[in-house]
């Protein structure tokens, strides 16, 4: 919620600070609907990883300059990534990507296990959670999978409710799906988790560059999110609660703090990476100075301050939210209109992020990437780790989805560059190859 004065969503400057968008493949210029996957870097997230290299290079601790600087930079990430998500500093912590991080706390977690010992994961996830928690089985605990409904993709609620009892012990959950787009109703799911007494852990990978996250007002108990995929560098981050948080069973080195958040950072972090990151919430920040309204929306869960960078990063994420959605809508609308294309996802009015999923009867999905590639249109295609809705959908036997994802720098140009390769595949493709 902003006020009505609006600045211009300047496309050509958003742009501008990404090099990799001049980039052209086959001679056609790049269309980067890749996002989902990873996003393009802007120039200062680029500049802070080489600064960092430069002048802040040493290990954690020391008594001198570079030292010193590196300490500084990583104490600003947790302070920028907290204001990125809504915590407090030292609830951040750093670690190599989302899917070791929830390896680590899924170990932590269940290091001595007690009386609960149901763990509740869904069908529409990312294996990053469900993989870590399907492992721990061979711990004694039964993992129950909640329902999508494959006409929807939406999770089967009625089905999360009666999964949850007093024997939960975690409720896995996605905030947004990376398949499809879905957003899940991850308040209301860990509320009815909380009810029965059991913690939850949130994976807000995908949701991260789509909306704004307020990890008190949902009061997740851990989120995990990955820089990489909102224009940082490839590392990963967990929120924690601090109750729960400080109390985790780590496994750590004797010689590795016991506090947060450094209980769970095994080994040396990549500085240059948590600097980069640092600057990824920066930039987002920066567009909500510069293109968005003062934040007026509501302040933090407790009616404490909001600092002056999480308004701003609100703000942004609000006008990259204000800018993709009528490009979404159009691809939906378009896409749904060609004859032999089928749009996965949720119906229209559900909350949805702009990533849009769909298949090509008769032509194998990674075909239509490969096809797509040739004219510098960059799709992914098959399950990107999201297998079991694959599998739900019926469309591993195909190659799975073919997945176009938009961001804040991609132009309505490039849309329709992609619906004309997707009409002209439709029209002449043959062949289930
Ligand atoms: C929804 C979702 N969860 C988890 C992951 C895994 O993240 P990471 O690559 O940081 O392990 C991804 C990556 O694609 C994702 O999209």
């Amino acid at each position: 919620m902003t006020s009505s004065s609006t600045p211009r969503y300047d496309l050509e400057y958003i742009r501008n600070q990404f090099p990799a968008l001049s980039l052209k493949a086959n001679g056609y210029p790049a269309a980067f609907f890749d996002g989902p996957g990873g996003t393009q870097v802007p120039q200062r997230v680029l500049d802070a990883v080489a600064d960092y290299l430069i002048y802040c290079n040493a290990n954690a601790g020391g008594k001198f300059l570079t030292s010193n600087n590196s300490d500084l930079v990583i104490k600003e990430a947790r302070s920028a990534l907290a204001d990125f998500l809504g915590s407090d500093s030292d609830e951040i912590a750093f670690g190599q990507n989302m899917t070791t991080m929830n390896y680590q706390l899924a170990l932590a977690l269940t290091r001595s296990p007690g009386r609960r010992r149901e763990i509740i994961i869904t069908e529409i996830d990312h294996e990053a959670n469900r993989g870590p928690w399907l492992a721990l089985e061979e711990r004694g605990y039964t993992i129950r999978e909640v329902k999508m409904d494959p006409e929807t993709c939406t999770i089967d609620m009625e089905d999360y409710r009666n999964k949850l009892s007093e024997n939960t012990f975690l409720a896995a959950l996605n905030y947004a799906s990376n398949g499809v787009g879905t957003i899940n109703d991850v308040e209301e799911m860990i509320r009815l988790a909380h009810e029965v007494g059991a913690i939850t852990v949130v994976d807000a990978v995908h949701y991260a560059l789509h909306g704004p996250i307020d990890v008190k007002k949902i009061d997740a108990d851990y989120l995990l999110c990955s820089a990489y995929k909102f224009f940082g560098p490839h590392i990963g981050v967990l929120y924690g609660k601090r109750e729960l948080f400080s109390e985790l069973a780590s496994y750590r080195l004797r010689t590795q703090s016991g506090s947060i958040p450094h209980l769970i950072e095994t080994g040396t972090l990549n500085h240059e990476g948590i600097a980069g990151a640092s600057e990824a919430v920066e930039f987002i920040a920066d567009l909500g100075r510069r293109f968005g309204s003062h934040w007026e929306g509501p302040s933090a869960a407790g009616g404490e301050q909001l600092s002056e960078r999480r308004r701003h990063v609100l703000a942004g994420m609000e006008v990259m939210e204000r800018y993709e959605r009528p490009l979404a809508d159009k691809m939906l609308e378009e896409l749904s209109s060609i004859e032999r294309v089928r749009v996965y996802g949720p119906p229209r009015d559900y909350p949805r992020t702009s990533t849009i999923s769909f298949t090509i009867e008769g032509l194998n999905a990674q075909r239509v990437a490969a096809e797509l590639g040739q004219k510098g249109i960059f799709v992914w295609d098959g399950h990107f780790y999201a297998i079991r809705l694959v599998e739900i959908l019926g469309l591993e036997p195909y190659g799975g989805l073919v997945r176009a994802g938009l961001c804040p720098y991609n132009t309505e140009e490039e849309v329709d560059r992609l619906l004309e390769e997707i009409r002209r595949l439709a029209e002449n493709g043959t062949g289930k190859s």
